[in-house]
């Protein structure tokens, strides 16, 4: 058995990968977590700690000798993989240079995301388009780039959201990325070309806007909406358990307090009611749905709410291994594609797993770089090369499905 841990100074916390291998493990888990408030990377919360899982958690420095303690008398064997995660976090922070500008290659705030969409709006008039769907919980827009050349008859649509987890920056950095290389490749790339002549691809930079933004100026470790919720003080929604696919079943809590907290009835958010409420609007034009998070290294298709195959499986699992091939051909970086269920764990009120029963059969949920390593922390120097990499795999899916309409 291992598991492992650093040692710190005081005020900073420690993050570890560990390997779970006991089979008092939910006993022992269950300590770790309540009594010592430990921070759950992977997976998201300790019910979905199995025998045999790797588990990557953060503590506070003010637990770490009661960790140590613990863990040295369960014999579970660990691996410090961040010892201070307070100054990888403020490694990441902006140098202060003011007025900040918007960059590819930089964890842009939502400021200069809005202020980026406008931009890319009003500079590529024939190619792209703003559209705001609604507004988050604490007010704020949610928008669409429509991404396609533009036609008379209604073209069939890919959707694309990034940023449901607020802490997982990568992925709506990606969705800038894609619309860049759209802009700049169109008329150049022939499939990037065939794809946007052909289809029109919605891009959704930040799904949780809220929860990006606290993620900023808070709680750089946030993951959840942040809705407030009736007869708690606990904060927020998972957004990726809220959808009405096997709702709150598995996987899932009903816990408010809990970061895998279901809602309280399915599409109780209002960022999750407003994409839903769109994409049944345009079911009919709706022929790929795909979403963006990290981290892991894992390209994944339905279901997740159940281990029973989806009945496209075999196709869904080929466009995956093909796609997963394509990023891997760039830099080398290796995924794994596979169900939901069985391939990261059972988890219910995903929103692939609604588009998929709502009819769009080419449904899949990407989880970013890396595998833990720097985990949420990814530096802004692997920006580039995960979003080129991701570009082959998407692209990869796209083409399939406009070969396939
Ligand atoms: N890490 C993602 C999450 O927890 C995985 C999503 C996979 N799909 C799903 N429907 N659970 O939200
Ligand atoms: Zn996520």
């Amino acid at each position: 058995m291992y598991f492992g841990i650093t040692f710190s100074p005081l005020n900073v916390e420690s993050f570890i990968r560990s390997l779970w291998s006991s089979n008092s493990i939910h006993k022992r888990c269950h300590r770790l977590c309540c009594h010592l408030q430990v921070d759950f990377w992977r997976p998201h919360s300790e019910d979905q700690v199995t025998i045999g899982s790797v588990v990557d958690i953060q503590i506070p420095a003010r637990y770490l000798n009661l960790v140590y303690t613990t863990l040295d008398q369960s014999a579970m064997e660990y691996e410090i993989f961040i010892e201070d995660v307070q100054s990888a976090v403020d490694g990441q922070a902006d140098s202060g240079a003011s007025p900040r500008a918007h960059s590819y290659t930089k964890y842009n705030t939502w400021s200069e995301i809005e202020a980026w969409i406008d931009s890319t709006a009003s500079a590529n008039p024939t190619l792209v388009s703003k559209q705001v769907i609604g507004n988050t919980f604490e007010g704020r827009p949610l928008i669409l780039l429509k991404i396609g050349k533009s036609s008379t008859s209604t073209k069939p649509a890919i959707f694309m959201d990034c940023g449901f987890h607020a802490r997982e920056w990568i992925a709506p950095a990606f969705c800038q990325w894609f619309v860049k290389e759209a802009v700049e490749t169109y008329g150049s790339d022939t499939e990037m070309t065939s794809l946007l002549n052909d289809m029109d691809v919605y891009v959704m930079p930040v799904f949780n806007v809220d929860g990006y933004v606290f993620s900023h100026t808070n709680n750089r470790m946030w993951r959840k909406t942040r809705s407030k919720i009736s007869g708690t003080s606990c904060i927020g929604t998972d957004p990726n358990r809220n959808f009405d696919a096997g709702w709150c079943t598995i996987g899932a809590s009903s816990d408010p307090c809990s970061d895998t907290f279901c809602g309280k009835t399915p599409e109780s958010e209002i960022e999750t009611k407003t994409v839903a409420d769109f994409i049944r609007r345009n079911k009919s034009t709706i022929k790929a749905y795909i979403t963006v998070h990290s981290y892991s290294q894992l390209l994944l298709f339905p279901y997740s709410y159940t281990f029973n195959l989806a009945a496209h499986h075999s196709e869904l699992l080929t466009v995956a291994q093909g796609a997963s091939a394509a990023l891997t051909s760039l830099y080398g970086t290796r995924y794994t594609s596979g169900p939901g269920a069985a391939t990261i764990y059972p988890a219910a009120g995903g929103s692939d797993d609604w588009a998929y029963d709502l009819g769009i059969k080419y449904s899949y949920t990407f989880e970013l770089r890396d595998t833990g390593f720097y985990g949420f922390l990814l530096p802004e120097s692997q920006i580039k090369p995960t979003c080129e990499e991701t570009m082959l795999a998407v692209k990869y899916i796209a083409t399939h499905v406009k070969n396939n309409l």
